[in-house]
């Protein structure tokens, strides 16, 4: 386990700034998880956290060492990959012990690490096949083998789930939990699933363009975006933001037809409403706060999201209770609840 520091870290390609003078302060046995668009950074930024690549400028501390200039081998940390390869030839417990044996490590001692790592993470059953012989959740967890048999101070992720289909990533993503209860070492996590970031994550940490836009628990990052970009990154399906400004003490809506929003105005310039799907009601077309009408719903069982044209660029989501019956095409009033609002400035800052 170990604390991990992140300094003024840049990193240019040529003359392409990816990482723009990024700070982190990863705490000993923290689960940290990196999300942000494509192209963001996330895997460069592992990868230089890995020194699989130099950092242009800044520097990275482990427990207070700076690490900068060592190698992958001598910073003590194991990454593994979305794509995982393993040694087609060696079977399980070969590809698990590895790392080992190339160390010099003796037998017996390989074994009995083997073993352990094996009742970790279930694969004693499986120690004597070749990987062509498993499943897709069962190499991944081969891949974590080899990265925990090394004692790693600290694990790196680069979306590992993402190979695998939807029952088999729950599946791993309850692994990857467990095994950090149960080993409670520092991890940098990257993922696009929000399910993965928002269960996983000690912090989130919301990258966009190399730049840190928030970072913080779940449930800090859902309630309480820093800016319109973690609002609408964080939270599936996206916080519905309107365009708005300042009239006559109240808040109006830029829609098709400007209408007020019956919220009094804050007097610093809002530019922008927000609000979640699960916080906006629907009531009859006269009686709500916006008009509109149902474009399309979805009936998922457990939930039921209508999406209801109200004369803005993008239709606004809104969560129904699912025995509700909606019909496309009615014309429907919204009710945000008014305790539930976020409003955003010009600068797509949080007021
Ligand atoms: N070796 C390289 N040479 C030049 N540009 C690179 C190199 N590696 C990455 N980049 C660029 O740096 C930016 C960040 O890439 P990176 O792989 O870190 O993104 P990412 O956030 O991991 O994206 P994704 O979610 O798609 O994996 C991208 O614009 C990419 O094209
Ligand atoms: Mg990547």
């Amino acid at each position: 386990m170990a604390a991990i520091r992140l300094q003024a870290i840049e990193k240019w390609f040529d003359d392409v700034q990816v990482i723009k003078g990024l700070d982190l302060d990863i705490q000993e046995g923290e689960f940290i998880v990196l999300v942000g668009p494509s192209g963001c950074g996330k895997s460069t930024l592992l990868r230089i956290l890995a020194g699989l690549e130099d950092a242009s400028l800044g520097s990275i501390l482990i427990d207070d060492e700076d690490v900068t200039d060592r190698l992958p081998s001598e910073r003590g940390l194991s990454m593994v990959f979305q794509s995982y390869a393993l040694y087609p030839h060696m079977n399980v417990a070969a590809n698990i012990g590895f790392a080992l044996k190339t160390a010099g490590v003796d037998r017996s001692e390989i074994d009995s690490r083997v073993a352990q790592v094996a009742k970790i993470l279930r694969l004693e059953p499986l120690l004597d096949r070749l990987p062509k012989q498993l499943s897709g959740g069962q190499r991944q967890r081969v891949a974590i083998g080899r990265a925990i048999i090394r004692e790693p101070k600290g694990f790196l992720f680069d979306e590992p789930l993402s190979n695998l289909d939807a029952a088999l990533r729950v599946n791993m993503r309850l692994e990857i939990s467990r095994l950090h209860d149960q080993l409670g070492i520092t991890t940098v996590y990257v993922t696009h699933d929000q399910t993965e970031a928002m269960t996983l994550a000690d912090r989130i940490v919301v990258l966009n363009e190399g730049v840190i836009m928030q970072a913080g628990s779940p449930r800090e990052l859902y309630s309480n975006p820093q800016n319109k970009f973690v609002a609408e990154f964080i939270g599936s399906p996206k916080m519905n933001l309107m365009p708005c400004r300042e009239e006559g003490g109240q808040l109006s809506l830029l829609s098709a037809s400007i209408q007020k929003s019956g919220i009094s105005t804050t007097g610093k310039g809002v530019a922008w409403l927000g609000v979640r799907p699960e916080h906006i009601t629907l009531c009859d077309a006269k009686q709500g706060m916006i008009a509109g009408k149902i474009m399309v719903t979805e009936y998922l069982g457990s939930e039921q999201y209508v999406y209801v044209d109200c004369g803005f660029e993008d239709v606004i989501t809104v969560r129904v209770d699912p025995a509700e019956e909606c019909t496309v095409g009615s014309h429907v009033g919204l009710m945000p609840a008014q305790d539930c609002l976020h409003l955003f400035d010009e600068g797509e800052s949080r007021l």
